[in-house]
Order: C-alpha cells, then sequence, then structure tokens
C-alpha cells in the first residue's frame, strides 16, 4: 500500500498517478460515444449536401463564419424557443470537419436555412448595415465578384466519400458542373439556406 505521504512527496509519483486518473475519466467518457447508435447513426432521412452547398460550406470557413457563428443549439428553453429544437449528434454525422463552435458573437445558424429569403442573406453578406442597422458583422462583398471553377469540387466530394460520406458516384460526377460559373454568394447562401433542413424530422421542413 502506498501512503498518501508517499505520493505527495514524490512528484513523478503524483504526476503519473493524475493521468491515470484523469484518462480513465476521460476512456469513460468518450469512448462510448464512438460505439453509440444516436452519434454514430445518421438521423433518419439524412441528406448530403449538394455540391454547390457543399462548396458554399468551404467558403463559410474559409471566410470564418465559425468563429462568430455556433451551429449547435443547446438543449435550454431560451435556446430552442429562439433557434428550434435543440441540435443532435446524429445530424452532424456527415460532417467533416464540425462546425459546432462554442463563440457566438452572432446567433446560431443551426437551423437557420429558410428563416429569411435568399435576398435578405445576399443584402446582409454584401452589407450587413443595409438590413441590421446595429450589426457588428463584417461585409463579404467579395463574394459578388469571385466565381467558382469547380475544378476542385469533385475531389473535395471524394475525400468525403472516403471519410464516409455517401455521396453518389453520380453526384460526384456532375460536381464541376454543377458548381462553374456560379458566384461564390450563390454556394454561400446556398448553403444557409440547408443549415437544419438536411432532414425533415423536428419540423425542419424542406
Ligand atoms: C465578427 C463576428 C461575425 C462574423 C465573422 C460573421 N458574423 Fe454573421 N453575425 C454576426 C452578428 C453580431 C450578427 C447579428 C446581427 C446581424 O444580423 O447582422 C450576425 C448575424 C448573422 C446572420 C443572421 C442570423 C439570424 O438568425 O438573424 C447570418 C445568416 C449570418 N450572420 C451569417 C454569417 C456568415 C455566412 C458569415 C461568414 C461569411 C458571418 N455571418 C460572419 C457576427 C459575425
Amino acid at each position: 500500500m502506498i501512503k498518501h505521504e508517499t505520493i505527495e512527496k514524490n512528484i513523478g509519483l503524483m504526476i503519473l498517478l493524475i493521468i491515470i486518473v484523469i484518462s480513465g475519466g476521460g476512456l469513460a467518457e468518450i469512448v462510448p460515444l464512438f460505439f453509440s447508435s444516436s452519434t454514430t447513426k445518421p438521423i433518419e432521412g439524412l441528406r448530403t449536401y449538394t455540391p454547390l452547398e457543399f462548396e458554399g460550406r468551404d467558403i463559410y470557413i474559409r471566410e470564418g463564419c465559425n468563429t462568430c457563428h455556433s451551429q449547435m443549439i443547446r438543449p435550454f428553453r431560451a435556446e430552442t424557443e429562439r433557434y428550434g429544437h435543440f441540435s443532435t449528434a446524429n445530424e452532424h454525422v456527415y460532417e467533416y470537419p464540425f462546425l459546432w463552435g462554442s463563440k457566438r458573437t452572432g446567433p446560431d445558424l443551426a437551423r437557420v436555412g429558410g428563416r429569411y429569403s435568399d435576398d435578405w442573406h445576399r443584402a446582409h453578406l454584401y452589407n450587413p448595415r443595409d438590413v441590421v442597422p446595429e450589426s457588428k458583422m463584417p461585409a463579404y462583398p467579395w463574394l459578388f465578384e469571385n466565381k467558382l471553377s469547380g475544378k476542385e469540387t469533385a475531389k473535395k466530394l471524394t475525400a468525403q466519400q472516403t471519410l464516409g460520406v455517401p455521396f453518389t458516384d453520380e453526384t460526384i460526377a456532375g460536381a464541376a458542373e454543377a458548381v462553374q460559373g456560379k458566384y461564390e454568394i450563390d454556394a454561400l447562401v446556398a448553403y444557409l439556406q440547408a443549415l437544419g433542413k438536411m432532414h425533415s424530422q423536428y419540423n425542419n421542413k424542406r
């Protein structure tokens, strides 16, 4: 039996024991999530992004939208009344990387799809102050000038397919054509309108 005093006086042993205790707790919490069907199986009817929406998601990441906006509604009344049904893991099994976030300078966007018109989003992204005078959100005018070439789209979708996202070979074959010549703003708005609409549970009507 190791005496308490021995541990307290031996920093190396103390560090080792702390590591064992913390990893034990961590593993007990984390490991089951890799096997539980509620976190690994897609929610019923979950679809994959269209190539245009997928490019929009990449622009969202490139522009750092996720540094100000979370995509995870917590299970509290104040949240569900404002944003809709709380987020569940099985809605996000096709997300690589996931964009839940925890920093909210702006509102949560997990179910923003359908809340505004495409025109509202375009005006808002061109200059947020035009539609929300007190907004602190930056303007993104270049999205209206840059066009998508579609050169990388198929490769990106194939990479996602390797990770287990069920993009069909047909979607991948037509990916370049589906996005070519579209403006970045078209892709980003398509993505925003898909948020929360990837399945029809929780009254997320498509
Ligand atoms: C510096 C922080 C910041 C960044 C970066 C940012 N936003 Fe915002 N966003 C806000 C704030 C604050 C609001 C609330 C005021 C408003 O509506 O403009 C907002 C509001 C929104 C809304 C309206 C949400 C609602 O429910 O009313 C959308 C949609 C949105 N942002 C999308 C984006 C997108 C897309 C990007 C990246 C291109 C982005 N935001 C980048 C801060 C940010």
